[in-house]
């Protein structure tokens, strides 16, 4: 998928470089010719040689290298390059990207190129969440640059939390996606997700338990396969995907604006779990306590179902439309008879009574329904639910 395509990998002083060895192979299993740069700091986690021979390609170290200045200047290097990858992206790093300093063969790399660039950034927490850092990732946000993590879990350092380098795999994801390939390049797909937050007054709003988890994998999948996805997203536990254009909206009636603003679309994964009632009478100030003793009474109003709206549409109506169902019991018949009433092509359904520990949790045990009936899918994590997923999608969509 990745055939063609050349990486140049500068390789930052982290721990995490031992991973960026396993990103080397993986990176060249999918065909890409990845040309490695090794910083000085670097070159204290992972030897130059370790680093050439993955790569089968010659290392570069050094800004003065005179030999390398014959074979192919130090600016040509980085212009051939398809995509420049930073991993592990070091704090230092993203300082010196975001200042625009030249002071070593990385960083002269990165100013001197009009590539596009890829961070995985990696660090100790406290670094990561040091203003500085953020400031320095919002400036190289700004001017272009995009990031795959870090993640959040244990640190070599023995502290917890954000700043782990994103794994191999999830960087080969982000590669793809920065090239704008793989098999659903050219696709257009709206998904909804997390829940919907609906109204009594200014303080107060009825929800639901919807972390966002499968939603926000299944943008990031899609989107891993080279969609263009427009992620519509009511408020959500869980930071939004990267590589998505997102747009934030409260209500299911937000919502549904979103959704056919952002039509017309080639496929359209709802998986916001969207709240049924909205307050009839939305109170446009705080309801007090009366003191009498009377209690409010709430009424409620039904919201429209963007769901069967999509699926019912005859212009822009996507050519393949998934809807979900979260039930208790009864999953296959339910799920089937809300297929038929919803119209929409496929429903992926799961089992949401409490002792499964699904909603909110992160694993999934899914029955696809289609035309051709119901396939149950083995109980597996949300983003293994998504990738096959988004499989499915690029395969129905005709992707090769
Ligand atoms: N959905 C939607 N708009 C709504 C309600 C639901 O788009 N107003 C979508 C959800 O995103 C999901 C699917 O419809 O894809 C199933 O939602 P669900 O709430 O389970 O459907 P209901 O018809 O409300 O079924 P039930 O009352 O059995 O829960």
């Amino acid at each position: 998928m990745l055939s063609g395509k050349r990486i140049l990998l500068i390789i930052g002083g982290g721990i995490a470089a031992y991973k960026s060895l396993d990103l080397i192979r993986r990176l060249k299993e999918r065909g890409a010719q990845v040309t490695p740069v090794l910083t000085r700091a670097g070159q204290e986690f992972v030897t130059p040689l370790s680093v050439s021979a993955l790569a089968g390609e010659k290392l570069h170290t050094d800004l003065f290298d005179l030999t390398s200045e014959a074979e192919m200047g130090h600016i040509q290097l980085s212009r051939v390059a398809d995509l420049l990858v930073v991993a592990p992206g070091t704090a230092d790093l993203m300082a010196k990207m975001a200042q625009g300093r030249a002071d070593d063969l990385a960083s002269t790399l990165l100013l001197a190129t009009d590539t596009p660039v890829l961070v995985a950034p990696a660090m100790n927490v406290r670094m990561w969440l040091h203003p500085a850092t953020q400031r320095n990732t919002a400036v190289l946000r700004g001017d272009g640059v995009s990031f795959v993590g870090p993640n959040e879990g244990d640190m070599a350092c023995g502290e917890y939390g954000p700043g782990r380098m994103a794994e191999p795999l999830e960087i080969v994801d982000a590669v793809a996606r920065a090239l704008g390939d793989g098999p659903l390049a050219g696709k257009r797909v709206v998904v909804t997700s997390g829940p919907t937050h609906e109204p009594i007054d200014p303080v107060r709003y009825i929800a639901n338990r919807s972390s966002g988890a499968q939603g926000t994998a299944i943008g990031a999948a899609l989107a891993a396969l080279g969609a263009e996805v427009v992620f519509v997203t009511g408020p959500a536990d869980v930071p939004p995907p990267d590589g998505v254009e997102v747009v934030k909206v409260e209500t299911a009636r937000e919502m549904r604006e979103a959704v056919h603003a952002a039509l017309p679309a080639d496929a359209g994964v709802f998986a916001a779990a969207v709240a049924d009632w909205r307050v009839a009478r939305e109170s446009g100030s705080k309801i007090k306590k009366t003191g009498d003793g009377t209690l409010p009474v709430l009424e409620f109003a039904e919201n429209p179902d963007i769901l069967a709206e999509v699926s019912s549409l005859t212009g822009d109506r996507p050519e393949l439309v998934v809807g979900f169902a979260a039930e208790t019991d009864d999953v296959v018949a339910h799920a089937t008879a809300k297929r038929d009433r919803k119209g929409c092509d496929w429903i992926l359904a799961n089992d949401v009574s409490p002792e499964t520990g699904i909603m909110g949790g992160s694993e999934n045990a899914v029955v696809l329904i289609s035309e051709g009936g119901a396939e149950s899918w083995p109980r597996m994590g949300k983003d293994e639910v998504a990738r096959r997923l988004a499989a499915r999608i690029a395969e129905a969509l005709g992707a090769d």
